[in-house]
């Protein structure tokens, strides 16, 4: 596992429509100050290349993809995205043992692998939206077995709610990631997000990195924001 320094827990989300916004937006940023995820919106929008454009401008990439799919098509992805050369990956911890061994698996046959994630149940979904799917356990029980499975294959770290990350510590020990979005500085708007905690609270209760968008890509001085929640993250 790479060795983190605290500076370098923020991960910004680069939720933008197309490379020219997200560009104008990255110059401004140092690379030793945060990390740089790319979910769907940007990858969809302008592909892998742009991922090695971040990557060559100096920056950590997380690539969220979440990939889903039968084993040997997830362990083929995450080999491709690692030869962007993302810093982590994603994939879904539903996808089940198999798949996630294969991943594992294939990562391990490469020089430098990217750190290998899983997010285990969406915090889109409710205990009563995951009843429909047919899955009757709590919500909360739902992340523990799926983040134990995850880190029975072998995997980095899952993706989690700042909420879970005190009980997930209890159960899986201090050598597993807990990378957190749903972070507000304190006086931010929270938005869509349900359950948030600031950066300090989340890296008190054991939280590894800190996934935070809106709070900083729409502010009036996005530099004064990362400024402020590094220096929480520090003291914390
Ligand atoms: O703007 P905001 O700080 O809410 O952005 C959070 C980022 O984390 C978004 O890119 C969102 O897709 C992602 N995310 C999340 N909740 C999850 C998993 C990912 O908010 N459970």
């Amino acid at each position: 596992m790479k060795s983190t320094a605290h500076h370098q827990a923020l991960i910004i989300a680069l939720d933008f429509p197309s490379a020219a916004i997200t560009l104008d937006f990255v110059r401004q940023l140092d690379p030793s100050h945060c990390r740089l995820k790319v979910g769907f919106e940007l990858y969809v929008a302008e592909g892998p290349n742009f991922v090695r454009t971040l990557v060559d401008l100096g920056f950590d990439v997380f690539l969220d993809l979440k990939f889903h799919d039968i084993p040997n098509t997830v362990s083929s992805a995450c080999l491709a995205a690692s030869k962007l050369g993302a810093w982590m990956i994603n994939i879904h911890a539903l996808g089940g043992k198999k798949m996630m061994d294969a991943a594992v698996d294939t990562l391990k046959s490469i020089d430098k692998p990217p750190l290998l994630i899983a997010v285990t149940v969406l915090t889109s979904m409710d205990q009563q939206q995951l009843q429909g799917i047919g899955i009757q356990q709590p919500p909360e029980q739902t992340v523990i077995n799926l983040a134990t499975a995850t880190q029975a294959s072998g995997l980095d770290g899952v993706v989690c709610s700042a909420q879970e990350v005190q009980i997930l510590r209890t159960h899986l020990g201090n050598n597993f990631l807990l990378v957190t979005p749903g972070i507000r500085p304190e006086n931010s708007d929270a938005g869509d997000q349900h359950r948030v905690m600031t950066p300090s609270q989340a890296i008190k209760t054991g939280a590894n990195y800190l996934v935070v968008g809106r709070p900083i890509t729409q502010a009036p001085d996005p530099i004064a924001v990362i400024e402020k929640i590094n220096q929480d993250i520090i003291q914390a």
